[in-house]
């Protein structure tokens, strides 16, 4: 798969993307912080938090700028560092189901602290499932 797998089919104009269903760009960058926040706190992500470097600040950055453009808003990160080559910046990391499975439930309680609906909530887990078991690069 060259594309990675992203949650705005079925947006047929700008009103229903899940970026405008989220609220935008502020509610972006405040789940990304969220995500970034519960990793750093909760014991349950340590194996994800300890793939990351001690500073997360670059990881935010990044991670804000991907969301937009994914959720079916600005391309940001494109414009700026061209394709993502998502799997391919991530094979440096060992990621199996455990370090997907911490991303996933980081990134659904995040999602919950952070008010997104339940509807929105299950459409993106889908699509978050769907990239996160992309980027696995461990059978384990
Ligand atoms: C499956 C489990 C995952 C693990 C273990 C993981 C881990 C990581 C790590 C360690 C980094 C490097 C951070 C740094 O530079 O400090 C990173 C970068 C990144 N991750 Fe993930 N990640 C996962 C899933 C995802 C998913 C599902 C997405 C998107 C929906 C994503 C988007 C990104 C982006 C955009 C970057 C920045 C890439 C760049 O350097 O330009 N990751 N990830």
């Amino acid at each position: 798969m060259s594309q990675v797998p992203n949650p705005t089919e079925g947006a047929e104009n700008a009103a229903q993307t899940p970026y405008a269903l989220l609220g935008g760009d502020a509610a972006v960058r405040e789940l990304v912080e969220r995500f970034y926040d519960l990793m750093d706190l909760e014991p349950g992500y340590a194996q994800l938090r300890a793939l990351h470097a001690a500073d997360l600040a670059h990881a935010r950055e990044k991670l804000y700028l991907f969301l937009c453009g994914w959720l079916g808003g600005p391309s940001l990160y494109i414009e700026r560092y061209g394709h993502p080559m998502l799997r391919a910046r991530h094979l440096p990391f060992p990621i199996g189901i455990r370090e997907r499975d911490q991303w996933l439930a980081c990134m659904e309680q995040a999602m919950v602290e952070q008010g997104v609906s339940d509807d929105l909530r299950q459409r993106l887990r889908q699509a978050f499932f769907q990239t996160a078991d992309w980027m696995r690069n461990r059978t384990a």
